[in-house]
């Protein structure tokens, strides 16, 4: 089984390829294939899983080209993860929105749609590409912002294209955790929104909904990450755990002090992190498994921690320094490509799931998956003050698409100006004016 990773240069790919080794059983991948722009970072990568297959019977052969077409012809799964203008573009989304007064998070808010804006229109090559060179493959999209650029991908692969994020999961797996669950798969999570943008309202074990139990414990509460991130009065004001992206509406102004006070923003931090690596990789001593995990947990410590310090939040818990996105991009693999079914919360078309959002509208939810592909699970209506964000954001993910397929200016600026966090016409009009001075990818808004 072929898998061909997009992006296969950057550095989160060491993960996926980790998550492959440790799979030994029938029908695994055999061979990856990586693709990115730049030569160098594919070979610093390569470095790096060498190393992690040393000495491991049937490790998945790995080979790495430039050439997107050649990557993509014969793919059986397509892992999307490119960064379109790279970490300099992130810094940069960070950068103008800031000196506007907003955030510019490279999911949430005005940063989201910059990043949004520029990566729609690669993103929508690829899926053209992959429908005509790898009919038959199954696109997995990990790049943000997630559940939009899906949404771009879906209108040309339908419901091939599966969107992932593992906050839900580490979500799904904290809630568990603090409240004794022993084995977290069989907690059933209710949860749902749009990606980066959800709510859990129940956690069933054994058919009894948990929650109000965790809601009601003000110690259990204030134990683990949103209950730190959020405060525990808000948790049980709102009667629901939301994602921790949440924090950028629910603590606006704190999130955009914080950022705006940070010696540096998060993309700035990551993008000279990397540059070392990358660097470092060229030295043919590097020892480079070492280094990338080094790099990798500094990383993972430093996640968000504006925000938590915005909070006072303290440090993250040992438990969640793992990530696990990996895990399930993997476990929806293994489902499609061999029918193991499962539950996995992932972005998928709506399909009449939220009666409120069109059935094209891609959104987080729990799916069940197999071989036919990842179904979206019946589930409550979301509270009034939810729905109103779903909608609103999504409109303006509606306005992005429209702004990526038109090429219009104009649309682009009511996309900024929809926004919840994006407070006037004007500063949506400055957002446009200093996005697009900054990225020679825009440059198709006329
Ligand atoms: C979480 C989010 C992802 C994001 C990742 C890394 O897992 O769900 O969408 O890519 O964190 O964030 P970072 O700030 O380290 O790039
Ligand atoms: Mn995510």
């Amino acid at each position: 089984m072929k898998l061909t990773i997009l992006g296969g240069g950057g550095f989160r790919v060491p993960l996926v390829y980790g998550a492959l080794l440790g799979d030994r059983a029938e029908g695994r991948v055999t061979d990856v294939v990586l693709h990115d722009l730049d030569a160098g970072r594919l070979s610093a990568v390569a470095r790096v899983l060498a190393e992690q297959a040393a000495g491991v019977p049937g490790a998945p052969a790995v080979t790495a080209t430039t050439d997107l077409d050649e990557a993509l012809r014969g793919a059986d799964f397509v892992f999307s993860a490119i960064r379109v203008g790279g970490l300099e573009g992130r810094a940069a989304d960070e950068r103008v929105a800031l000196d506007q007064g907003v955030l510019g998070q490279e999911t949430v808010g005005a940063g989201g749609i910059a990043y949004g804006l520029r990566t729609v229109p690669v993103a929508v090559d690829v899926a053209r590409r992959v429908a005509r060179l790898a009919p038959d493959a199954w696109v997995i999209n990990f790049t943000n912002p997630a559940g939009l650029v899906t949404e771009a991908m879906s209108r040309h692969l339908g419901n091939r294209v599966i969107g992932i994020c593992d906050s839900p999961v580490g979500l799904g797996r904290r809630i568990a955790r603090v409240l004794g669950v022993a084995n977290p798969r069989e907690a059933w999570i209710d949860y749902v929104g749009l990606n980066h943008l959800g709510w859990v309202r129940g956690l069933r074990v054994a058919g009894r909904d948990e929650l109000p139990r965790l809601l009601a414990d003000q110690d259990l509460l204030g134990s683990f990450e949103e209950g730190k991130l959020f405060g525990t009065e808000w948790l049980q004001s709102l009667g629901a755990i939301p994602n921790e992206y949440l924090h950028y509406y629910y603590f606006n102004r704190e999130a955009v002090r914080a950022y705006q006070e940070a010696e540096k923003t998060r993309g700035a931090f990551l993008r000279d992190q990397q540059a070392r690596f990358y660097e470092a990789m060229k030295r043919p001593d590097a020892e480079a498994l070492k280094t990338w995990d080094s790099t990798r947990a500094e990383r993972e410590a430093t996640y968000m921690s504006e925000n938590r310090d915005a909070a006072g939040a303290g440090e993250r818990d040992a438990d969640d320094l793992s990530g696990g996105y990996e895990k399930v991009a993997l476990a929806l693999m293994r489902a499609i490509a061999r029918d193991e079914r499962t539950t996995l919360i992932l972005n998928v078309r709506n399909q009449g799931t939220l009666s409120v959002l069109d059935t094209d509208a891609v959104i987080e939810v729990p799916c069940l998956v197999d071989a036919n592909g990842a179904h979206p699970v019946a589930v409550d209506p979301l509270p009034d003050h939810a729905t109103g964000l779903v909608c609103a954001v999504k409109a303006v993910e509606r306005e992005v698409l429209a702004a990526a397929e038109s090429g219009s200016r104009t649309t682009a600026v009511k996309a900024f100006a929809l926004h919840p966090l994006v407070d006037s016409v004007n500063v949506a009009r400055r957002l446009v004016e200093g996005y697009t001075a900054e990225h020679p990818g825009l440059a198709y808004l006329k």
